[in-house]
């Protein structure tokens, strides 16, 4: 087969779409042809990361395709089904965290940006029939990602106020739409009027543009019952901004990898600060429920053939992109 392979050449990685071995169906397994797979901060920072791994590697999480081979024992899949492939490999039966044997798919199991990718068989499911493969290709890790924040850890309820910061990131576009499906009053922090608009059609209420003074318009735009945050940023506009009793769920370090707080903010206001990483195979499943229950689909900024992979790259750097990067093979 042909794969997004990153070796690297001096000080720079390199990704090539190359010849590479055809996955083996393990037992417990399922092959898929990849159709569609989005791009992740996680890919990003595997190719960064293979710089210190001698040996070539494929990258990638997330897929939607088509099973081609079933290991003998594996019950519910046929070659043909329509399916999208979950990267938490190895979740467990504990829903509160993963494993010690947790990990994401192209971290180091060869990932997605192939022609063929193996996995076990917990990690696909049913394609929704309303998506294209694109929409269902770039939705499994922020998309799982952004449920388990917002549902699972945030438990955001109808008529609750959410807001959540970066809006025109891959993770914040699934917020917003989950949030707003689910009956939430969404706002956004972004970078410019155009990100801002683009949260407003795709169900949030209204939010703040990131400039000067922008953490007082936040104040001003009232308490929220859950903060989703992605940036590690303005914590402290952040917390003051929960309501008593709000929970502010942290998910990434886009920004910053230290915050600090003022403590009161926390024991005055019996407010809550807790982490959030992807989703078990349950609440994926949750996730494509409400996936047939509603009407949204996923924000697709960009698709680029699988030969272009520096150009994907690219694109999920330039701070004009809305939303989610995907590769999508040739017909
Ligand atoms: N814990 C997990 O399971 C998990 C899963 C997925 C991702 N992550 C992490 O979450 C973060 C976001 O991932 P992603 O895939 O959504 O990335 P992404 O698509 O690259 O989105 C990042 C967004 O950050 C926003 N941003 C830039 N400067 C900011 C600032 N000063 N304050 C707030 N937001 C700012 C930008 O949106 P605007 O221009 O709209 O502000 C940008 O679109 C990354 O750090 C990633 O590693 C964690």
């Amino acid at each position: 087969m042909k794969a997004v392979v990153v070796g690297s050449e001096a000080t720079d990685p390199v990704l090539v779409w190359s010849d590479w071995p055809d996955p083996v169906t393990a037992p417990g397994w399922v092959t898929v042809r990849v159709l569609a797979a989005g791009l992740n901060r996680n890919d990003a920072m595997n190719v960064a990361g293979r710089l210190s791994r001698e040996a070539p590697s494929v990258i990638g999480a997330d897929a939607a395709g088509v099973v081609v081979e079933v290991a003998a024992g594996v019950v519910g899949w046929e070659v043909g089904d329509d399916v999208v492939v979950l990267p938490s490999l190895w979740w467990g039966d504990n829903e509160s965290y993963p494993s010690s044997r947790f990990e994401i798919l192209g971290d180091t199991t060869p990932g997605t940006f192939a022609e063929f990718v193996s996995v076990p068989a917990e990690n696909v499911f049913r394609t929704p029939q309303r998506l294209s493969s694109v929409e269902a290709g770039v939705l499994p890790l922020a998309g799982v990602t952004a449920w388990r924040a917002l549902v699972t850890r945030g438990r955001l309820q109808a008529g609750q106020r959410l807001l959540v910061t970066g809006g025109s990131g891959g993770v914040a576009t699934f917020a917003v739409q989950i949030g707003s499906a689910i009956g939430a009053d969404v706002q956004v922090t972004t970078s410019s009027l155009s990100k801002l608009a683009r949260a407003v059609e795709m169900g949030a209420s209204g939010g703040v543009v990131r400039e000067e003074g922008w953490e007082s318009a936040l104040l001003d735009a009232g308490l929220f019952d859950v903060v989703l945050d992605s940036s590690g940023e303005s914590w402290p506009q952040l917390v003051e901004s929960l309501v008593p009793g709000g929970t502010l769920v942290s998910i990434g370090r886009t920004i910053s990898e230290q915050a600090q707080i003022p403590i009161h903010q926390l024991f005055i206001g019996q407010r809550h600060i807790m982490g959030s990483t992807m989703g078990s195979p349950r609440e994926f499943g949750a996730l494509l429920a409400h996936i047939d229950e509603t009407e949204w689909v996923p924000l697709v900024d960009s698709t680029f053939g699988f030969a272009e992979p520096s150009a994907a790259f690219t694109r999920l750097d330039q701070a004009g992109r809305i939303g989610k990067v995907a590769f999508h093979a040739a017909d």
